[in-house]
This record gives C-alpha cells, sequence and structure tokens, in this order.
C-alpha cells in the first residue's frame, strides 16, 4: 500500500488515541514520576498501548519506538516512531494543549507525519512530497520577513534544574530579538503551529525522536525550514532543532551558533538520543 493510503488509517489510529485521552482528562489519575518534573500519566500508557496494536495491524512488519517503552523491534528498515501523549504536563494540570503524535520512517527517512490535538478537533498531516494539511486543507509556513517581528516558541528540557544546557541564555537573547515568544509544552504542536503559520519559528534541544519526527515532516511540507542549530540536516536523534518559516531561519542559526561559540556550554553532542 501507498504511504498516501496508509494515511488515512494512521488518522484514524490518531483519533481513537485522542479519545480515550480526552475521556479521561481531569479524571483522578495515577501521575508517575520518570523524573523530578517529567510525569507520565495512566493515559499516556493506554495511549500507547492503543497506538501500537492499531499500527501493527497496519504494517506488521514495521518497529515501532514509542516513548513509554512498550514499542517493539522487528523490520530494521521501516520503524513507526509515536509519541502516544506529547505534552503531559499540560495534560496533568488540565491545560489543553497536548497531542498525540506518528510518524513512519523508511530507511531513515520520516516518510508520513500525522499530529492530532483532540481538544481543538486539529489534525495535521504530511505525506513526503504531498504537501502539508490541517484537517485535510493544505497549510503553509508564515511570511513573516524578519525576527524582530517574529513569535517564537521553544520548550526547557527535563533536567532543568540541574544542567547547564537548560536554554536560558537562548531563551533571554530571544526574547531581546524576536517579537514575542510562547513556552507551548507540546513539541509536536510547536512544530504544526510553525507548518501552519502561527508561530514563526521554534527551537528546542534534548528533545527524543518521538517529539518531533512527524512535526519535521510537517514543516517541511509546508515549506518551512528545519536543520540542527548549526545548520545541519535536521536529525531527529540529535535531540536539537530549528524549525521556522524559511526567512528568520539564518537569523535564528546565527544566534544559536554564536551562543554554542562563545556561552561555555557543554558540547550539544552530549544530549543525543541514545537507543536502548
Ligand atoms: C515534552 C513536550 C515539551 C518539550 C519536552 C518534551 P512529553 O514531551 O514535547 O513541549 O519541551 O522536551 O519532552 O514528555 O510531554 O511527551
Ligand atoms: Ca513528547
Ligand atoms: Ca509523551
Amino acid at each position: 500500500m501507498r504511504d498516501d493510503e496508509l494515511l488515512q488509517q494512521v488518522v484514524k489510529a490518531a483519533e481513537d488515541a485522542g479519545s480515550l485521552i480526552l475521556d479521561r482528562l481531569g479524571q483522578h489519575q495515577k501521575v508517575e514520576h520518570k523524573g523530578a518534573v517529567d510525569l507520565v500519566t495512566e493515559a499516556d500508557k493506554a495511549s500507547e498501548r492503543l497506538l501500537v496494536e492499531r499500527l501493527s495491524a497496519v504494517l506488521p512488519e514495521a518497529s515501532i519506538l514509542a516513548e513509554e517503552g512498550s514499542g517493539v523491534e522487528r523490520s530494521a528498515r521501516v520503524r513507526w516512531v509515536v509519541d502516544p501523549l506529547d505534552g503531559t504536563t499540560n495534560y496533568a494540570h488540565g491545560y489543553p494543549v497536548f497531542s498525540v503524535s506518528i510518524a513512519l520512517e523508511r530507511d531513515g527517512t520520516v516518510v508520513l507525519g500525522v499530529v492530532l490535538d483532540p481538544t481543538r478537533n486539529e489534525c495535521f498531516t504530511a505525506v513526503h512530497g504531498l504537501g502539508a494539511f490541517l484537517n485535510g486543507q493544505p497549510i503553509h509556513v508564515s511570511a513573516t520577513p524578519d525576527l524582530d517581528a517574529a513569535l517564537l516558541v521553544t520548550g526547557f528540557p527535563y533536567d532543568v534544574r540541574t544542567t547547564a544546557r537548560d536554554n536560558l541564555t537562548q531563551f533571554r537573547r530571544f526574547m531581546k530579538t524576536a517579537q514575542a515568544i510562547r513556552r507551548g509544552g507540546s513539541a509536536a504542536l510547536d512544530l504544526c503551529y510553525v507548518a501552519c503559520g502561527r508561530f514563526d519559528g521554534y527551537w528546542e534541544e534534548s528533545l527524543s525522536p518521538w517529539d518531533i519526527a512527524a512535526g519535521v515532516l510537517i514543516v517541511q511540507e509546508a515549506k518551512g525550514r528545519v536543520t540542527g542549530y548549526l545548520g545541519t540536516p535536521p536529525d531527529i536523534e540529535s535531540g536539537h532543532i530549528i524549525a521556522t518559516n524559511g526567512r528568520i531561519h539564518e537569523s535564528m542559526q546565527t544566534i544559536l551558533t554564536e551562543i554554542e561559540r562563545e556561552a561555555g556550554l557543554p558540547s550539544l553532542g552530549t544530549r543525543q538520543f541514545k537507543k536502548k
């Protein structure tokens, strides 16, 4: 089956996971800590169980990399990359900004991405080479010409209390140069909002592949630009990313590169995603 034909099945799986998450929103749930401020709820786990089952039925040969650990190793060439609930901290507090993110990789390249926001009924999709869509309508990045007029978004790592790479140097620099900055709390949605022009640029580090795999393709297919902090081609396992409307990319990259050279931070490579 072609990837565009798979898309509807993936969207249906994301919608069902989204309904499951929404049904449990606000209910008293067991919240566990993976780290000091890194949470996991019963909804994360139930959504992941549903998605692993459904995606295994869609492509029985494909491996699955999923955040909460219930993925499976099968084909070395075809892999689903799944975040069953992106924005868990928001979710646990009842702040309605969270999503389900599903990507399909072939030979290490993301070819299909779906990000579903169940609270707004917004489904962002892309298939490599076929454009990006929001609820079936084509989307594209903003035309904001420079950083001065740009609305940016970012996020902070879960070990922010202890790491020197806490994103505060970068946050301060962009706070003084851009129009404004938001902290959304769902990396997958941050990327989709760049793709549809609500944000002009996004940067973040210490990310995992499931946070960004689908969103990166959606930005690229919406004619945006995605690189690592130093301008390298996007690598979902490197953990660091700049995603923009293209027009402000050089300015953001220059600032991030300067900080790498001058701020005396531990090197970027130390935060790379490690396969277990
Ligand atoms: C987190 C969110 C957040 C980002 C964190 C991610 P989770 O994912 O995407 O926006 O800043 O780095 O870990 O834990 O809610 O799935
Ligand atoms: Ca995530
Ligand atoms: Ca998650």
